[in-house]
């Protein structure tokens, strides 16, 4: 006999949730600081605060793709780090469904958040065991979340699984290093997609693979996303693949989401001064297409010190005096899209 999901959920915490007017995922003011310490040899001293991610607000609706793009280091994989509850928020709130994930709850709860909550990594090699089969690693979330399952439907479902990411029944039992890096992420998203989880994380999932490589994953990724009804959030560092993918992007500069938008909004009506610097960045196909390109001048400056007010002011070509001197919030400054800007250009 073959027990269904079903049968196995046995917390009822979304019961309020609507998925028609609610986001299945809401970031209110998330922070995530990592202390820096000196130590000496009698003690440890907290000297400067890594603000990895600083003040971020951004939701995602029940089936849709989220691409979040911003340049390495700007605080993506933290966040997605924290969503998945891999890491404490230092300050600000995770709703899943309408619940705060960080508020004290049963552990059968946490598990049932968890579940539902998955993360594929960049690099699928260092986020595989290499000691262990492609049967044990696709087992692994069983044993975790379904510990009374019996070992034959596991099995099964694990093959079950390799097919959906087109993968053979004999590769259950080959180990990482014996795939390509396409193989290997089928086998990441695999492991993600086996207790059936709500919503997806995907840090970077093509980036490490060559471009004929990548447009399989997307096209399985889309596929699974229409099959299993999944909520991605697609995390990358340029908006090449993002603009492909996404249904709605959100920009994000040294810890803070600077933009968010329908995808074709973000190209059409452009509002932040960072968004429209990325956009000058991305290669055009026709070269007799002219457009002034927007070089960004100088590094994006140290999360451990980031610059006062708005924190793309030293780099951007708008700026004015209060730029250095407040913050600006992000707002809705037309239906669905989201700036945070004293001088968005629309
Ligand atoms: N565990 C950690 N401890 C200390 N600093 C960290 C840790 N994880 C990330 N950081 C720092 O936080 C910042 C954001 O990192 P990350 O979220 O990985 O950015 P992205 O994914 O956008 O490249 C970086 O400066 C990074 O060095
Ligand atoms: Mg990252």
């Amino acid at each position: 006999m073959v027990t269904t999901f079903e049968e196995y959920e046995t917390v009822d915490l979304f019961a309020d949730w609507d998925s028609k007017t609610q986001p299945i995922i809401n970031l209110i003011n998330l922070r995530k600081w990592f202390p820096v310490s000196q130590q000496s040899v009698l003690f440890s001293q907290v000297v400067a605060q890594i603000k990895a991610v600083d003040g971020v607000k951004l939701f995602l609706n029940k089936g849709e793709t989220l691409g979040l793009v911003g340049e390495s280091g700007c605080g993506k994989s933290t966040t997605a780090r924290v969503i998945s509850k891999l890491e404490e928020p230092t300050e600000g709130s995770v709703y899943f469904k309408g619940i705060d994930i960080f508020q004290p709850m049963t552990r059968e709860e946490e598990l049932s958040i968890k579940r539902q909550l998955q993360m594929v990594f960049q690099d699928p090699y260092s986020s595989l065991n290499p000691r262990r089969m492609v049967l044990d690693l696709i087992k692994e979330p069983f044993d975790i979340h379904y510990p009374d399952m019996a070992y034959e439907e596991k099995e099964s479902r694990v093959l079950e699984i390799l097919a959906k990411v087109g993968l053979e029944d004999y590769h259950a039992l080959r180990y990482p290093h014996e795939f390509s890096g396409g193989q290997r992420q089928r086998i990441g998203i695999a492991r993600a997609l086996a207790i059936h989880p709500e919503v997806i994380l995907l840090d970077e999932p093509v980036s490490a693979l060559d471009v004929s490589v990548q447009a399989q994953i997307l096209n399985l990724l889309r596929d699974l996303q229409i099959d299993f009804n999944l909520t991605y959030m697609f995390i990358a560092h340029d908006l090449s693949v993002i603009k492909h993918v996404s249904d709605r992007v959100a920009v994000m500069y040294l810890g803070k989401i600077m933009e968010m938008t329908p995808t074709g909004e973000l190209f059409r009506r452009t509002a932040h001064p960072y968004s429209v610097s990325l956009l000058s960045a991305i290669p055009r196909p026709d070269p007799r297409i002219k457009m002034d390109r927007i070089i960004l001048e100088g590094d994006v400056p140290s999360p451990i010190n980031p610059p006062s007010g708005c924190p793309f002011h030293p780099r951007c070509y708008k700026a004015q005096e209060i730029c250095s001197k407040e913050t600006p919030q992000l707002k809705e400054i037309e239906p669905n899209h989201y700036v945070s800007c004293h001088f968005p250009e629309i």
